[in-house]
Parts: structure tokens; sequence; C-alpha cells
């Protein structure tokens, strides 16, 4: 069955422990933190201390969404805040191969993450070597976007070549997910949906955590 993370962008950040609390006890899977540094995207979130301060609030897996210059700098301080998985952009000036390959020498989870305008093509040199992929369905920076369809070929082909290539990354799709943009995801071989807006504008989490996953 598909995986929700619910993203706390749109959380009530005076109050993100209970949030994580309420969500958690919604049967979501793990908790997705989008981090952003105003430079990346244009706006600013929170950092690894605010990572930290929750992580007792849930047993879940925490998910840190790395939307910042420089996330080779600054990894190992959500390792160490509690991240189990850490997701890189594509689109960042980095060594891609060694950073994925140094947060799971650290025991963490790799993902690599990549904006709607970005080729596919551009990642499949460390398709071998991901936990997972994180394919953006919304240009990142803000929550409540809508999802670009243009976007569903790419996760078909990503899709298709994990078959074809017999790879075991996990495909998780971030930005505009909601009861109808979900179904679609979950056709074209996603695992995991991320989702803001959708979950934490409803008055019960768990009927909205429940329409996502479509298994009725
Ligand atoms: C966008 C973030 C997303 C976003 C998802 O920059 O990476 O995680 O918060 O929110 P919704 O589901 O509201 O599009
Ligand atoms: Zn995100």
């Amino acid at each position: 069955m598909v995986k929700i993370a619910p993203s706390l962008l749109s959380a009530d950040f005076s109050k993100l422990g209970e949030e994580v609390e309420k969500v958690t006890s919604a049967g979501a899977d793990l908790i997705h933190f989008d981090v952003m540094d105003g430079h990346f995207v244009p706006n600013i979130t929170f950092g690894p201390m605010v990572l930290s301060a929750i992580r007792k609030y849930s047993h879940l897996p925490f998910e840190a969404h790395l939307m910042i210059k420089n996330p080779e700098k600054y990894w190992k301080n959500f390792a160490d805040s509690g991240a189990d998985i850490i997701g890189v952009h594509i689109e960042c000036e980095i060594d891609h191969i060694s950073i994925i390959k140094e947060i799971q020498k650290y025991g963490k989870k790799a993902c690599i993450v990549i904006n709607p305008p970005t080729p596919i093509e551009k990642i499949y040199p460390v398709l071998k070597i991901v936990d997972m992929v994180l394919v953006m369905t919304v240009n990142p920076g803000f929550g409540g976007q809508k999802f670009i369809y243009e976007v569903v070929d790419k996760i078909k082909n990503l899709n298709e070549y994990r078959k074809e290539k017999k790879l075991n990354f996990e495909i998780e799709v971030d930005g505009g997910i909601n009861e109808k943009t979900s179904k679609i995801a979950i056709e074209n071989g996603v695992d995991i949906l991320v989702a803001g807006n959708y979950i934490f504008s409803g008055k019960d989490y768990k009927e909205r955590i429940e329409n996502l996953r479509w298994k009725k």
C-alpha cells in the first residue's frame, strides 16, 4: 500500500509537536520536513533545532527535504537532529554521488530530489545507489500549489526505468497531492505521497490520509 508523508509546511506552526502527534495517530507513515533557506528557494522555514524539538512527538521516520543551497554543509545537522531520510536536490551544485554515499555511511537513507523542469536523465547516474527518488510535482518553495500534470510522464518513465534496470529505490511525489492527483500518482508507480495542504486543511486528518491511499 502507498505510504503517506504529511508535509509540516501546512501544519499549525504554533503547535508543531501536537500536529505531528495527530498525523502519527491518524496513520501517517513518515513525516516530511520542508527545509528552506531563502537562497535555493524564495522562502525560509525551519532548521535542525526544530526537528530535534519535535523528534519526541512521533516514532515515525523523519524525512528532511533540503531545499537549501549548501546541503553538503548541513545534512549532518539534520541527521543528528533525528532525520532518518535526507533528500538533496539534483539542481544543487554538489558532488551528488559522494554526498549520497556519505549519508548512507552515516546510517541514513538518501533521497535524490528533482524539480519539474529538470529532465529525468539528470538523475540516472545516481539511481543505482539512492534509496529514494522524490519527484517534485510543483516548483518548490510554497505549500498549496497546483499539481503540474506534465510531470506525470516523468514519473512513468522513472517507474519503467526502475523495472527495466531492476533497481529498488522508492518513488515519492511532492506538491499538489490531493484525492484526485494521488490516484494518478499511484497508477503510475508512486510508493510515497507527500501531502501538506490537503491533509492539514482537513478537520479529520485520518480521513484525509485514507482518501489519499485509494484502497477502498
Ligand atoms: C514544496 C514542498 C512540499 C509542499 C507540499 O516546496 O516541498 O512538500 O509543502 O505541499 P502541498 O501538498 O500543499 O502542495
Ligand atoms: Zn517537500
